[in-house]
């Protein structure tokens, strides 16, 4: 195989934070980046080092957050307001009876409320977890259910979809802007050794429902260095994440570890929309933009008029994450922004960004780049045996890096269930490997490449959907009996969702009945994760234990070899 270069030329007029990856590779340990960050003797609080603490130096007034929505209504925040309205969000929640370890879930569209209840949670030391606003009845129930918030706070729109919880925060309310007004400016950072849980997030695996990934006030020196050295963010620095902050990546670099550098961040409160986000770059000057390929691919699909038109002389670096980015799309980026994409990898699982493409490293285009310093990233069999170069294997980190997750919430076996060899928790003390369920190789040179999902995980647009929890969601519509979803592959959203459905004896198949599913799914569960495609077939692929086999569905659906089929149930 070939391997096409993206060369970089060393820029010493502006060199980038990481000058030279090889060197800080081989010297890197995490203790040196302690001085990075304030801490409280040992002790230490994620919120405060993103954003209070910035409230002592000269960023005090400098712009934390520009925010937009759709209709236009744009607001912004300083270091040192964001600090005092997360204090007061503090104050509000401690007057709920909210303690240290209590978690508080914020289902809300990306306002600026968010933002300063994520910040105000973590500051009195309890758990913030974040719920994607596309969720509806069934996800919100499975996850609440099981995580047991204290809080919830939402706004009028989305409330009418929460299960029944003990206290509701609605911030759209009189009620909340004379409390938030009322509230207290003064608040005393709790000190949380770095080991206590920070946030929470609910992600899908292959099977079951959504799992609770803990993360602790110690993720924020792995965010605060990759936002440094892969995201490469300075002071004069504006910086566009395009992510959700129900998923990880607007936690971790949307939040902690961008404001922990002190940039100027930009919120977009809209949907997807090519001359929008166009527009977006040139007025605020965008100069650092973190994005993820099924948006690039869709800017692309918009034509390159859309950005001759703008000036986006500001934009000094791009960085992608969630799903692989095609070779096109960085060339793509070359011809019309005169730089490419830079491809992160990482998950919710493991926190902060584990493998990248570093400003001052050549591109393999196509691969993902290197294992950030302080981390061994490896490939390995399923045993957990190193495996030699250019042999596709399991991805595999060696515990612990600082943002890996601590465990999954009321599932201690599933927390296990990750590790070959054993997990830090086990006796083994962490000797073994993190498994991320993805496929690649490393070739000679310590590149990674991605090659695939190792279980039947989905990712739509860049989303990670648990096939069990769609299935789940149809088998609850009276007509159906039974189904079948897998990711089936798109030129632009990466995979969408293809259910292949038994329907009642008596249930008429039909166009109209396909929609009314696909509706049904958007309604139930959530308006991101809804097939788009929908089959009727007599009878699903199983294992003699009565599991449905994915594998096969896919493989026919590509009109792939089946593979073994030792284990399936006549068929
Ligand atoms: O399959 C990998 C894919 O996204 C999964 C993690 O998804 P999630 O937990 O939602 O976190 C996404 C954002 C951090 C991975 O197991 N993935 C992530 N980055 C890449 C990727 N696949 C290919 N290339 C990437 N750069």
């Amino acid at each position: 195989m070939k391997t096409d270069f993206y060369r970089k030329t060393n820029d010493r007029e502006f060199p980038s934070n990481l000058t030279d990856y090889d060197e800080m590779y081989r010297s890197f340990e995490w203790k040196y980046a302690r001085k990075e960050l304030d801490w409280f003797g040992d002790k230490l609080n994620a919120a405060y080092n993103a954003v209070d603490r910035h409230t002592h130096t000269w960023r005090k007034n400098k712009i934390a957050l520009y925010w937009e929505d759709e209709e236009g209504n744009q607001k912004k925040y300083t270091f040192e307001e964001l600090s005092v309205l997360s204090n007061k969000l503090g104050n509000i929640l401690k007057d709920f009876g909210v303690e240290r370890g209590d978690r508080v879930f914020i289902f809300l569209p990306r306002i600026p409320e968010l933002y300063f209840s994520f910040l105000g949670i973590l500051k009195i030391g309890a758990i913030a977890g974040t719920l994607f606003s596309a969720f509806q009845e069934q996800a919100l129930a499975d996850r609440l259910g099981q995580a047991r918030p204290k809080v919830v706070i939402t706004n009028k729109e989305l409330k009418s979809r929460l299960p029944r919880v003990k206290h509701v925060i609605t911030i759209d309310t009189e009620d909340f802007t004379k409390s938030l007004e009322h509230a207290s400016d003064e608040l005393h950072i709790a000190e949380m050794d770095p080991d206590e849980y920070a946030f929470m997030l609910y992600t899908s695996g292959t099977t079951g429902k959504p799992k609770g990934v803990m993360h602790t006030h110690r993720a924020i020196l792995q965010e605060h260095m990759t936002a440094k050295w892969v995201l490469d963010l300075r002071d004069d620095d504006v910086y566009w994440c395009t992510a959700d902050p129900g998923w990880v990546t607007g936690i971790a670099y949307e939040i902690l570890g961008s404001w922990s550098c002190g940039v100027s961040a930009v919120v977009y409160a809209g949907r997807f929309d090519p001359k929008k986000w166009y527009e977006l770059l040139e007025k605020y000057k965008v100069s650092v933009w973190y994005t993820a390929p099924t948006a690039i691919r869709m800017l692309m699909a918009a034509g390159d008029t859309l950005v001759d038109e703008r000036d986006l002389s500001a934009l000094r670096h791009m960085c992608s994450v969630g799903e692989p980015l095609n070779p096109e799309a960085i060339r793509w980026a070359v011809k019309v922004f005169d730089k490419p994409f830079h491809d992160t990898w990482w998950q919710t699982e493991t926190g902060a960004i584990c493998i990248a493409n570093y400003p001052c490293m050549d591109i393999k285009i196509g691969s993902m780049g290197k294992p950030i310093p302080g981390l061994t990233a490896s490939i390995v069999d399923d045993n957990g045996h190193p495996v030699g170069p250019n042999t596709e294997g399991n991805i595999a980190l060696k515990p612990k890096w600082p943002s890996m997750m601590k465990t999954i919430w009321r599932r201690p076996q599933k927390y296990e269930s990750y590790f070959a060899g054993g997990s830090p928790r086990s006796s083994s003390g962490g000797a073994g490997w993190y498994l991320s369920g993805d496929h690649g190789m490393c070739d000679k040179d310590g590149y990674f490449w991605f090659i695939g999902r190792a279980d039947d995980v989905i990712k739509t647009s860049g989303e990670r959907v648990g096939p069990f929890e769609v299935e789940s969601a149809l088998v609850s519509h009276p007509g159906v009996v039974e189904a079948g979803v897998i990711g089936k592959p798109d030129p632009m959203r990466g995979e969408i969702i293809k259910a292949f459905v038994v329907l009642g004896k008596n249930v008429k198949p039909s166009e109209q009945l396909k929609e009314e599913l696909s509706q049904y799914v958007k309604k139930h569960l959530a308006g991101h994760a809804y097939p788009r495609e929908v089959e009727f077939i007599d009878k699903l692929p199983k294992t003699r234990s009565g599991k449905i086999m994915r594998r096969i569905l896919k493989a026919k659906e590509m009109g792939l070899p089946i593979g073994d089929t030792s284990t399936l149930e006549e068929y």
